[in-house]
């Protein structure tokens, strides 16, 4: 299987790249630099806005496409230009470009849970209304909209996954406002102290990434009967409070949970420490999962840190 991957380079991607090789698939990999793009066979180099770049990514003929690059969401607030140029019309060109290339290709949309907007409902389940307030979430949601639209149409055999947080992901700036759900992580590993700016009582939908990765390989060869006519999925997470999260990350790495102090940010603990019970029964017969437990995502999120 030929299968196409942009934003190949980054923290999911990475993750991605790796299973894909691990099944001998060939990968196209995009990103805005080669460093990440090691285990890919063919390596683009260039921005998704560029209709040349496109055309590079599409020149292998992939059977499948997975579409992760994204300004992200504290990037796409301080730059709605940007957000709108990569995160929307460059997305939607590779939507219609991809169809054109090799119609009915699979093509998974790494969407995002931000397609529910704040404050969320008491419960989120698979008939949750979209209601997002950041751009970012936004143009997810606009995408979600086309990759539906696409399917129905028979254009592509496409799928839009809504990924909750991802950990732990590198400690280099990302411009992802959830990033200190990973500092958290990079602070205990080192036995250094962290404070945290939601508050221990908050509740947080987690992903490890090895799960996710998991997740966006196994949308490559689900059963289209399987999914919804929106063909798009809540993916299963774990709920947990910062306080286990914490105290399961601490005794993973032999430190004091006392490390972590809090200073909880109204914007960020709105955002994302007050997510409710989450029901997800679509993705589940679909057959995709979350990580079991706390201690094993915990576990494989250190993994992942080398
Ligand atoms: N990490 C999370 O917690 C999380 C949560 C929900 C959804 N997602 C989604 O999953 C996907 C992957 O997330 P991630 O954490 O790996 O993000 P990331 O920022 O680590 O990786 C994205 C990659 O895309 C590349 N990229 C950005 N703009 C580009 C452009 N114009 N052209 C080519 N490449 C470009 C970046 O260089 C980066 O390597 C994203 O679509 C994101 O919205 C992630």
């Amino acid at each position: 299987m030929r299968v196409a991957v942009t934003g190949a380079g980054g923290f999911v991607g990475q993750a991605v790249q790796r299973l894909l090789a691990s099944r001998g698939w060939e990968i196209t990999g995009l990103d805005l630099a080669e460093a990440g793009l090691s285990l890919a066979t063919h390596r683009v180099v260039g921005s998704l806005d560029d209709p040349d770049v496109r055309c590079a990514v599409l020149a292998a003929r992939p059977d499948a496409v997975i579409h992760l690059a994204t300004v992200p969401g504290g990037a796409a607030e301080l730059d709605p230009a940007a957000s709108r140029r990569i995160n929307l019309d460059a997305s939607y060109d590779l939507l219609v470009e991809a169809a054109a290339a090799r119609p009915g290709l699979r093509f998974v949309f790494a969407s995002s849970i931000a397609v529910f907007g704040e404050p969320m409902p008491a419960v989120v389940d698979d008939a949750t209304p979209l209601a997002p307030r950041l751009l970012y979430g936004g143009h997810k949601a606009m995408i979600e909209q086309a990759v539906s639209l696409f399917s129905r149409r028979g254009q592509i055999d496409g799928l839009s996954l809504r990924l909750p947080g991802i950990v732990a992901r590198p400690a280099s700036p990302s411009g992802m406002k959830s990033a200190f759900l990973s500092n958290l992580f990079h602070a205990l590993r080192g036995g250094q102290p962290f404070v945290c700016p939601v508050s221990a009582e908050g509740t947080v939908w987690l992903q490890s990434v090895a799960c996710a990765a998991a997740n966006l390989v196994h949308a490559l060869d689900c059963d289209p009967a399987g999914l919804p006519v929106s063909r798009a999925l809540t993916l299963p997470a774990l709920r947990v409070t910062v306080h286990d999260l914490v105290a399961e990350v601490a005794q993973q790495c032999a430190v004091a949970p006392e490390l972590v102090r809090y200073a909880p940010d109204p914007a960020l603990e709105a955002g994302f420490a007050t997510q409710p019970p989450l029901s997800t029964p679509a993705a589940r017969r679909a057959g995709f999962g979350d990580d079991g437990d706390l201690s094993a995502l915990v576990a494989a999120a250190l993994a992942g840190l080398g």
